[in-house]
């Protein structure tokens, strides 16, 4: 049951209680939606919004794909945040970017995501069917991408230094790394290196006013590439979430669900958290083409 209610917040056990009791699958992270077109044109929509932003992602020619792209040197490193079992990172993220570092809290899920990330690294022509593997994370097979699991909350997480220490005390654990190492004896050898994407979809709901805008500095704080003038580099964050309806007086709204003890925002409760952490919209859309009923789905990219 959705109520407004200012006095209740997201506590984090609650949430990460809900999620536990969910199918560790796609249909139980997108709550059902997870068999019908939902989450081809999510990944559709969220792979063309960021080409969009960042050109030069675009691995082959293409409109988006600017005539003198500026060659990319480093691998490009995404986060994924509150990953659940891996979707946008498998069906977004590791078609555009070299490397992914994936962070979820709930242990069935990040087990499902590391156990289909395991299958396809492994995966060979006599795994194939009808000419395709079935479970596909892209680059892994072939050792050219990489994806680090890490378990832990968002409230726990600073993505400039996703392990604070290296023994079983730090908040946020390391669970593997699949793909592609540059080090083989040290698979954390750029887990301090900082972020050209950080990709928060479906989770942000689950932090309080003061928790989010301490993620969103934090992750800023972690883009590689701010620009010569601090505004102007390709690095961004994107927040991928549902919006109620602004206030019948015009203000932001928000709304608490108990089931899963999280928020859903207003665009104007967005917009207000973004400018509280100091961070600038560059671009924003809805998601078209998703089922009726559903929230609006909407898509921010800040620098
Ligand atoms: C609706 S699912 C979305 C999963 C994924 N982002 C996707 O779009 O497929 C919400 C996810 O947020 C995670 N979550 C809940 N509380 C969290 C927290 N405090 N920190 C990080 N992730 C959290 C859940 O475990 C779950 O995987």
């Amino acid at each position: 049951m959705a109520t407004t209610n200012n006095l209740q917040v997201p506590v984090v056990e609650d949430g990460i209680r809900y999620w536990n009791e969910q199918p560790a699958s796609v249909d139980g992270v997108l709550g059902g939606y997870g068999t019908g077109s939902l989450p081809r044109i999510d990944a559709l929509g969220s792979r063309l919004f960021l080409l969009h932003l960042y050109p030069e992602l675009c691995t082959v020619s293409s409109a988006l794909k600017p005539l003198e792209a500026h060659p990319v040197s480093n691998p490009i490193r995404a986060l994924d945040v509150g990953a659940g079992v891996g979707r946008v990172t498998s069906d977004v993220l590791l078609h555009l970017v070299d490397t992914v570092c994936l962070l979820e809290p709930v242990t069935p899920f990040i087990q499902e995501a590391l156990q289909n990330a395991r299958k396809s690294a492994a995966a060979n022509s006599s795994t194939q069917i009808n000419g395709r593997h079935p479970i596909h994370w892209p680059g892994l097979a072939e050792q050219t991408k990489s994806v680090t699991f890490l378990q832990g909350t968002l409230q726990a997480f600073d993505p400039a230094h996703p392990i604070v220490s290296n023994d079983s005390s730090s908040s946020i654990a390391f669970i593997d790394r699949i793909g592609s190492h540059p080090d083989p004896e040290d698979p954390m050898t750029d887990i301090d290196s900082g972020f050209d994407v950080v990709w928060c979809q479906w989770c942000l709901g689950h932090l309080n006013d003061i928790d989010l805008v301490a993620f969103l500095q934090r992750s800023y704080v972690a883009l590689r590439n701010h620009g010569a003038d601090g505004h102007n580099g390709n690095s961004l964050i994107v927040v991928k979430e549902n919006t109620c309806s602004d206030a019948e007086d015009g203000g932001l709204r928000t709304v608490f669900d108990e089931q899963d003890s999280s928020f859903t925002r207003s665009d104007m409760a967005w917009k207000a958290a973004f400018r509280e952490a100091g961070l600038r919209l560059v671009k924003e859309q809805v998601q078209e083409g998703l089922p009726d009923g559903l929230y609006v789905v909407k898509m921010y990219a800040l620098k």
